[in-house]
This record gives C-alpha cells, structure tokens and sequence, in this order.
C-alpha cells in the first residue's frame, strides 16, 4: 500500500519522505490556506521534493474553468495529479485530461457510484473520504470496501486512494480491505509507530540497562 502525505507543509513532507515514508502528496485548499504559501510556488517545492504523485487541486466550478486551471498546474512539473472534484463538470475534466496523459485525482467522493462514474471518466485516483463520512455516522470503510469490491468486478485500473483519515485504525483498515494508497496527516503517519507496550518495554529496558552500569560506546 502506498503512503502519501496529505499537507502542505514543507518540513513535515521532508521529514517523511527521508525516511522513505511518502510516495506521493495531496493537497487541497483548505491545506494551501493553512500552509499561507502561494499555491503554485508551495506545490512546485513539493513536486521538486516528492518523487510519487502530487495532487494540487482546481477550484474553478465550470468544466472548461477547471480544464486551464489543470492544465496550469499540471504544468508545474511531471508528478502533478490535478485533483477535480466529483461534480459533473469534474468528472468532465477528468475524461479530458486524463486523455490527454494527465494523472487525475477525482475527490470528494462519497458513495460507490460516484467511484464508477470517477473510473469511467479514466481518473487516475479516486478519492473516497472516510472521516467526513464518520462524522455524519455514515461507515467510510465500508465505501472503501464495496469501491474495491465494483473495480475488482469490472477490472477497472483507477486507484483507490482511502482519504479524510484521522485515526491508525482508518489506515489498518484500508490496508486490510485492499486500498492502493491512503493519504493521512503527517501526525497520523507518525502514531503509526506508536505503542503503549512499546512504551512500557523500552522504559523497562532502559531501567534495567541503568542497573548494569555498562556503556555500549
Ligand atoms: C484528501 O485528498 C483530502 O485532502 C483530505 O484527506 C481531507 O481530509 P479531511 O476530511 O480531514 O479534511
């Protein structure tokens, strides 16, 4: 399963990607309102960073607004996903794009057949948002799961990229059901390496380790 980072912010990317954590990058408005960058300089860092995918979002409403508005992202460098929403004019925009070789991130997906229309349109990622499903008690695995089950049924390529993540349990989950990618905060990822009994052993270790008055160098 591929991990991508779902910031703006520079340094957390980094700190990820040295570890070899982030194959790609989402952003999305909101994440470019909170970074206070400019869009284009802050996504052109990113893209020279992150060799995988980074998805930079349109936010014109209209088809043929969205079309230039992806094409002038997807001019910032080679890895850009131009990410369109799932309305009718987004999944037109991606049909022309994604024909014209373009990565597309479909996003704002809720439901299964918003997923088929996104794949029918040739998306390259379709976006499906656990959290923001959680919230109004809607169960978000299970869209990723019946999403999975349809693509498999038809053999549609489009990938499963699991999004609005907020908790270890949301990308457990998504790895067990078969998503291609997740995309979480950078604190998110980060809590994946957390245990409390990793905690509590290694507090014992040290204790005991103190107690043998040896040194290693
Ligand atoms: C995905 O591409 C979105 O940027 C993101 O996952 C939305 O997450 P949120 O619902 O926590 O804002």
């Amino acid at each position: 399963m591929k991990f991508f980072v779902d910031t703006a912010e520079i340094d957390a990317i980094a700190e990820l990607n040295d570890l070899g954590m982030v194959d790609g990058v989402t952003t999305n408005p909101s994440l470019i309102l909170k970074s206070g960058r400019d869009i284009l300089e802050v996504t052109k860092e990113i893209c020279d960073l992150v060799d995988g995918p980074v998805s930079a979002e349109v936010v014109a409403l209209t088809a043929d607004e969205m079309i230039a508005e992806g094409r002038k992202l997807a001019a910032i460098a080679d890895n850009i996903a131009v990410k369109v929403p799932l309305t009718w004019d987004g999944l037109k925009t991606c049909k022309v794009l994604s024909g014209e070789g373009q990565m597309v991130n479909v996003t704002l997906c809720f439901s299964a057949n918003q997923a088929l229309l996104a794949a029918k349109a040739g998306a390259t990622f379709i976006s499906p948002f656990i959290g923001r499903l959680d919230d109004i008690n809607i169960d978000g695995m299970e869209l990723i799961a019946d999403i999975r089950t349809i693509y498999d049924n038809y053999g549609f390529d489009t990938q499963i990229l699991a999004a609005s993540i907020r908790t270890v349990n949301h990308v457990t989950e998504s790895a067990r059901i078969g998503a291609d990618v997740i995309t979480a905060p950078p604190g998110v990822i980060k809590a994946l390496a957390s245990h409390p009994l990793t905690d509590k052993g290694l507090d014992a270790f040290m204790a005991d380790w103190a107690k043998t008055g040896q040194k290693i160098i």
